[in-house]
């Protein structure tokens, strides 16, 4: 697999195409399974923007739990692949678009945004952006939760774009007070110890 780095959606697509997506873990990340076996007060089923989607195993699951679930990705292969589930499910709707410039009607719109290895996917300048546009299209009371990949002192790169845990509170702590935020003891794999499911809600 190889993630260059780039925002460009025809690198991630070559990716999909070539059923290169080392990440995609074929079913939905089970801390997020977790999550909905126990669901905190926070969480209850409402609008999801899932942000860098992917193949989409976690919008699936979230639209079979009764969520109604828009699945963001900007390479039309991932999206192609949602395609599939969403033509049996009215919950789901694959969206073709960049996360950092999504439509108007999307404003306010959303109770919640799923993350998942999305952000890390972000480069580093285009970050406030990513922060930008949780915000605009989350309700005023609306919450960004999710898996964010990785935190490795040891090794403190990608992929593809190096995140730290200073970074992340650091753009967010304007606008967004921190719900949640852990390191989950199922994450897949080498995941594990290496990522952090977080929530933030849009401050007041
Ligand atoms: C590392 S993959 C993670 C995919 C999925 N969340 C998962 O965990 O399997 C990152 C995904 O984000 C998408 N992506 C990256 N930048 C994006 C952007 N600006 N807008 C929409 N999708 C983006 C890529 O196409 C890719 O599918």
């Amino acid at each position: 697999m190889k993630i260059d780095g780039t925002d460009d959606p025809n690198s991630w697509e070559k990716i999909y195409q070539t059923n290169d997506a080392g990440w995609d873990i074929g079913k939905p990340a089970p801390p997020f399974v977790s999550l909905l076996e126990r669901p905190p007060s926070w969480l209850s089923q409402g609008k999801i923007a899932a942000f860098g989607a992917g193949l989409g195993h976690d919008a699936v699951y979230f639209a079979k739990n009764g969520f109604a679930v828009t699945a963001i990705d900007f390479a039309p292969s991932a999206v192609k692949g949602i395609k599939k589930y969403s033509d049996s499910n009215d919950k789901l709707t694959p969206f073709l678009g960049d996360i950092l410039n999504l439509p108007d009607d999307f404003e306010s719109s959303f109770d919640y945004v799923l993350e998942h290895t999305c952000f890390c996917a972000i480069p580093p300048e285009n970050r406030p952006k990513y922060v930008e546009s949780v915000k605009s299209i989350l309700k005023p009371d609306g919450i960004l939760f999710g898996l964010f990949y990785r935190f490795d002192p040891a090794d403190d790169k990608g992929p593809p774009h190096a995140t730290s845990e200073e970074e992340v509170k650091e753009l967010f702590e304007k606008d967004f007070e921190i719900l949640d935020w852990h390191t989950p003891n199922n994450s897949h794999g080498r995941r594990k110890t290496r990522e952090r499911f977080i929530a933030f809600k849009v401050k007041k």
